[in-house]
């Protein structure tokens, strides 16, 4: 058994992990959770001011977070919609500074950072400016629409020298990097195959969100949310409902692909697949959308040093009538881990060294002199010890009771501006994981398998 391996056995029957021991028993007391807040995990050093580009569910979330972390400023907002800075202001005071105009904020020196919600489309256009302009960026996923607009992104950053990061937190959750120990000590075995999966079913679920009632080309700027889409006439739908459309969204493949594939790049330090097949349909949600609502992918991952080959099969249902789940399964030959969101369960059952005997019903096919004669080569053959079939373990993980790795993921980017680690989910690294994600989207729509260079992140 490998060193590395038996130090995690090991470590399993201990409490000092930051997660449980074995079946589901929280080990952390209340100090060890109350050191896990931000504020205690991550030091106030210098000011780092902060403006939200794309106010909507994700931008108001992700500030939110942001300003957990000490030492962070809010200095201004950008959107297109009137109502989001409202809220704004409630909840950051009359005065903060509103624009709809990101070029505006990105003139004033007083701002570090931006974090980019915008919809997809815009993600590469902002995130150029702003580094251009001198700011570090977090520009939510996926870093891109395309793949082809990846490489400027990645160039930028090159250039400026800024500090990059893409929005996928679960890539700074303290549960993947736990199951990340656990995969690389060898004690799932040789990972041979992953399954994600996030199932949805309802209409919220499916992107229905709710439109404002005051929408109107007054209190938004139709326009400007066009930026370089075909041009078309005034639509709240699709203004509120982006996701649904390819000219500003990347369909459930960027959405939530990108997510799952983010994931498993940091947990197997790799650099992607280079095969890609994508099939789908449009079952259920038949609003005007011209994306799938169920989209399944096979991904062949090439063997590096750091992992053998193995196959991803990615699936989102939204027209899921079992009510919906959201889980990564790493396959391996001695077990399997299955990760989601802040907790992980790995199960473990090793094979027995003696192969069995018989086979299904082909046992009763041998006469009964045949079996006797078989019975007594195979217990001669194999002893009690390789004969015994050995019992599945189970054992269960979650961060404590209100973690949250967005909160995590910001702490890693502004340590990063401060001079600390350089962030993970760079620009390299969103391309790679956002490339064979819109990958699936060609594959889907062209009917073929795209092959992908993981290393020079192209479509071959
Ligand atoms: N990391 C995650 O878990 C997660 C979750 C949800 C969304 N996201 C990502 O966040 C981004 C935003 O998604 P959302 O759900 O918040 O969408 P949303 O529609 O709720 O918000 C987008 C906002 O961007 C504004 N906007 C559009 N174009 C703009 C522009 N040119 N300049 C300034 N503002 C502009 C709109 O007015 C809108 O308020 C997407 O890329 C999405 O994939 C990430």
């Amino acid at each position: 058994m490998p060193a590395s391996r038996r130090r995690f056995l090991r470590r399993l029957g201990g409490t000092a992990a930051l997660f449980s021991g074995p079946l589901g028993a929280i080990a952390l007391d209340d100090e060890q959770v109350r050191l896990l807040r931000p504020e205690h995990r991550h030091a106030a050093a210098d000011r780092i001011r902060v403006a939200g580009i794309g106010m909507g569910l994700m931008g108001f979330g992700d500030m939110q977070a942001a300003l957990k972390v000490p030492g962070i400023e809010i200095a201004g907002v950008c959107d297109l919609y009137d109502g989001h800075f409202e809220k704004a202001r409630e909840l950051w005071g009359a005065d903060l500074y509103c624009t709809r105009d990101y070029r505006e904020l990105l003139e004033r020196k007083d701002i570090d950072a931006v974090i980019i919600a915008t919809p997809d489309h815009w993600h590469d256009h902002i995130s150029i400016a702003a580094m251009r302009k001198g700011k570090h960026v977090y520009c939510e996923k996926p870093m891109v629409q395309h793949w082809e607009e990846g490489h400027a992104v990645i160039e930028e950053q090159k250039r400026s020298g800024k500090v990059y990061t893409v929005g996928s937190q679960g890539v700074s959750s303290v549960a993947l990097a736990e199951a990340k120990k656990i995969i690389q000590s060898g004690a799932i075995g040789e990972l041979n195959l992953i399954e994600a999966v996030n199932d949805r079913y309802g209409a919220l679920g499916a992107w229905q969100y709710s439109i404002p009632l005051d929408a109107s080309p007054k209190t938004l700027d139709w326009d400007r949310f066009l930026g370089d889409a075909p041009s078309r006439p005034y639509d709240p739908v699709r203004f509120f409902r982006w996701r649904n459309y390819q000219d500003y969204g990347t369909g459930v493949a960027g959405d939530l692909f990108v997510h799952l594939i983010s994931a498993v790049h940091h947990a197997l330090d790799t650099p992607g697949p280079n095969r890609i097949f994508s099939s789908g349909s449009l079952s259920l949600w038949k609003d005007g959308r011209d994306v799938p609502d169920v989209l399944t992918a096979i991904m062949d991952y090439p063997a590096t040093q750091s992992h053998g080959a193995f196959q991803m099969q990615l699936r989102v249902n939204f027209a899921d009538g079992s009510g919906g789940s959201n889980r990564t399964r790493f396959y391996g030959s001695e077990g399997m881990i299955e990760w989601g969101g802040d907790r992980f369960t790995l199960r473990r059952q090793k094979l027995p060294k003696a192969p069995g005997i018989g086979g299904w019903d082909t046992w009763n096919v041998f006469s009964s002199a045949q079996q006797k004669a078989y019975q007594e080569w195979y217990n001669a053959k194999y002893s009690e010890e390789d004969r015994r079939r050995n019992q599945p373990e189970e054992t269960r993980y979650a961060a404590p009771q209100g973690y949250d790795a967005r909160v995590d993921h910001f702490a890693n980017f502004f340590e990063a501006i401060r001079g600390g680690r350089p962030v993970v989910e760079d620009a390299t690294f969103g391309l790679r994981a956002a490339g064979p994600a819109v990958a699936c989207n060609l594959s889907y729509f062209k009917r073929k398998v795209i092959n992908w260079d993981p290393v020079g992140m192209r479509v071959k």
